[in-house]
């Protein structure tokens, strides 16, 4: 294949003083070779994959396997968030919280500047203008990410709304949120480059809440790197929902339809790894003829009261950034067809014909493969041929069900709100809040196993408010006054649920099906928040009966929903109790609301 180099444009094509000062002090400061004001277009992305794979940093997939897509294989150190590394720099410590990392902002850019001062050596800087949200929308925002990394220009291209559009909404003064990032490893003249620069011992992934900044140096994966996503669109955005009266959440947003037609769109809240993905666009069992599942999108809300009192959402993001492992046409065609075309994937396998594989892709598992770190694979190996974070990158205009109204400008209307982890024990199928404050209660005290989607032990379980712990810009318990406090401005709160997919039974089974049949409990909630389906007082809340559930085309008996659906009163209020260690954590600005609210639970448990 013939490749093409990038034509650079180092000339800025805008008038917007702010931002040619902000660009001409970071160029002076990270000295890059040369400068490339990023447009967006096709022919940009292919020069700059032209070039990545000229120097070995990703492989072109078959073309007729899969079209237009690449295959990147990251630097053993460098394979997810890094929550250790990741700071929150508010001028008060007491405002991040003490479930953030803080330093105190002049040290921490002057750490920063040090670690930046000609880190670009021998790179071109890239200048990235994105709209977080449609271009002009009311909800979105923008941003401009300079960054020393084509991957990450690459992935920002499917998963923003990158390019001139963006530049020409700000206009020559409007407000854009600066993002600073660099893989902080300067080459020398004639310094051959690593297929994966990164440089680990120094990763730092800074905000500064206050000023809307954002400064990460050392990762080139994923919400290090891609700062739109987790940094701009959950941490930073986060801080302006709370000054603003709206909220930026780790949630999901789709829409059922029913058979008679009528539409409701519902956000769900679960951790990293947990299921968002499948459950942002999963397809409903056969035999619930005539509902539909269609996905705004499959990571993160930004929700506004509207002027008729509703909540409103919108998706802030173009793409899906999803695990690879366990995604398959049985668990979700619809990610499958996603990522059939014009995708980027990180640390999966390669096929001998050039396609791409990981761990629960197939049935049968392939014979020969290169894994994610470059080395032949067999079905004898003893690692996975995948790295369980590994992940596509694929435009959400790709999926079959993305929803009609994806990206109106003024979001869909949220009726209901689910939170969710991973709990193999003692938390039932699904449950629903007796009011709005129980309803927060239950998403503050959500406890999840952790997962592959950040370093840390995996399994053990931990508190993760709202699946917000690691993305929440400010100080946790004032995050939860601004959720009680919403409701103040709405007319109709949304319904607010509890859901887990992973309980497993005593020989480590999966209690639950999930995927596809959580269709029937999305069908109950759906019902519930627009005042119809039944359901039963209980001390946790409204629970439904097992007739409550629409069981066509599933065998399920009555006693594995009893086991399903079992609770332990003495174990709950137990764990109630440990909730304490949360709340005393939070203890000075934590709204007294939560805490009646476990009172409440303990003495109805
Ligand atoms: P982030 O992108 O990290 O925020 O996570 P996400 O919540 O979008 O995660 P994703 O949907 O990619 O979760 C993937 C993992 O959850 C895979 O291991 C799936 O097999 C598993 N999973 C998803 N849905 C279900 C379900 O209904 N039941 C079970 N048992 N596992 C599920
Ligand atoms: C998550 O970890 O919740 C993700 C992946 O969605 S990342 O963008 O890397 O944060
Ligand atoms: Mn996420």
């Amino acid at each position: 294949m013939k490749s093409a180099t990038l034509e650079l444009r180092s000339e800025a094509p805008t008038k917007h003083k702010a931002l040619l000062k902000w660009v001409d002090k970071m160029v002076t400061m990270c000295k890059p070779d040369q400068i490339h004001w990023c447009d967006g277009s096709q022919e940009e992305a292919d020069a700059l994959f032209s070039e990545m794979m000229e120097s070995g940093m990703c492989i072109k997939l078959s073309e007729e396997k899969r079209p237009n897509s690449y295959l990147f294989r990251s630097d053993p150190r460098d394979v997810a968030r890094v929550e250790s590394r990741t700071f929150i720099c508010s001028v008060n410590k007491d405002d991040a919280g003490p479930t953030n990392n803080w330093e105190e902002p002049r040290a921490m850019r002057h750490k920063m500047k040090k670690l930046f001062e000609g880190c670009m050596k021998g790179r071109t800087m890239y200048v990235i203008p994105f709209s977080m949200g449609p271009v002009g929308g009311p909800i979105s925002q923008i941003g401009v990410e300079v960054t020393d990394s084509p991957y990450v220009v690459v992935n920002m291209r499917i998963m923003t709304r990158m390019g001139q559009a963006a530049l020409d909404a700000l206009g020559t003064d409007g407000f854009f949120v600066p993002c600073l990032h660099s893989v902080g490893c300067p080459l020398e003249p004639g310094q051959q480059d690593v297929t994966w620069p990164c440089n680990p011992e120094n990763t730092h992934i800074v905000h500064f809440p206050e000023e809307r900044t954002i400064v990460s140096f050392g990762s080139g994966y994923g919400g290090n790197a891609l700062l739109g996503k987790k940094c701009f669109a959950l941490r930073i955005a986060s801080t302006m929902a709370r000054d603003e009266g709206w909220l930026a959440e780790h949630m999901l947003i789709l829409g059922v339809t029913d058979p008679e037609g009528n539409k409701t769109y519902v956000s769900a809240a679960f951790p990293s790894a947990c299921g968002k993905t499948n459950f942002a666009m999963l397809i409903p069992p056969k035999e619930m003829e005539g509902y539909k599942v269609s996905c705004v999108g499959d990571d993160i809300a930004w929700i506004k009261p509207g002027p008729d009192g509703q909540l409103y959402a919108i998706n802030p993001e173009a793409g899906f950034f999803g695990v690879a492992p366990g995604t398959s046409y049985d668990t979700n065609p619809n990610a499958m067809e996603s990522c059939r075309k014009d995708s980027i994937f990180t640390n999966v396998a390669l096929t001998d014909d050039g396609d791409v594989w990981w761990e629960g892709m197939t049935e049968e598992t392939p014979e020969h493969l290169i894994d994610w770190n470059g080395n032949d694979w067999t079905p004898k190996s003893e690692k996975p041929s995948s790295h369980p974070n590994s992940r596509f990158t694929a435009p959400a205009a790709n999926c079959p069900v993305i929803d009609e109204d994806w990206e109106k400008l003024e979001g869909v209307p949220i009726k209901a709100m689910i939170f969710g982890g991973r709990r193999m024990s003692d938390i039932p199928l699904v449950f629903q809040a007796f009011t709005w404050s129980h309803g927060v209660y239950l998403g503050a005290t959500m406890g999840s196993e952790r997962t592959a989607a950040a370093e840390g032990k995996q399994g053990e379980l931990r508190r993760d408010p709202m699946a917000m712990l690691p993305f929440c810009g400010y100080h946790m318990g004032d995050y939860f006054r601004h959720w009680l406090k919403l409701q103040k401005d709405l007319d109709q709160t949304p319904r607010v649920f509890h859901v887990n997919w992973f309980r497993r039974g005593p020989k480590g089974e999966w209690l639950w099906p999930g995927f596809g049949q959580n269709m029937r409990v999305l069908k109950w909630v759906v019902e519930r928040a627009n005042g119809r389906g039944f359901a039963k007082e209980t001390p946790i809340g409204w629970v439904p009966r097992f007739e409550d559930l629409d069981w066509r085309g599933l065998d399920f008996s009555l006693d594995q929903w009893k086991e399903l659906m079992a609770y332990d009163r003495e174990k709950l209020k137990m764990q109630t109790l440990q909730h304490e260690e949360l709340f005393l954590q939070l203890f000075e600005h934590l709204p007294k609301e939560l805490i009646f609210e476990r009172e409440l639970l303990i003495s109805r448990l």
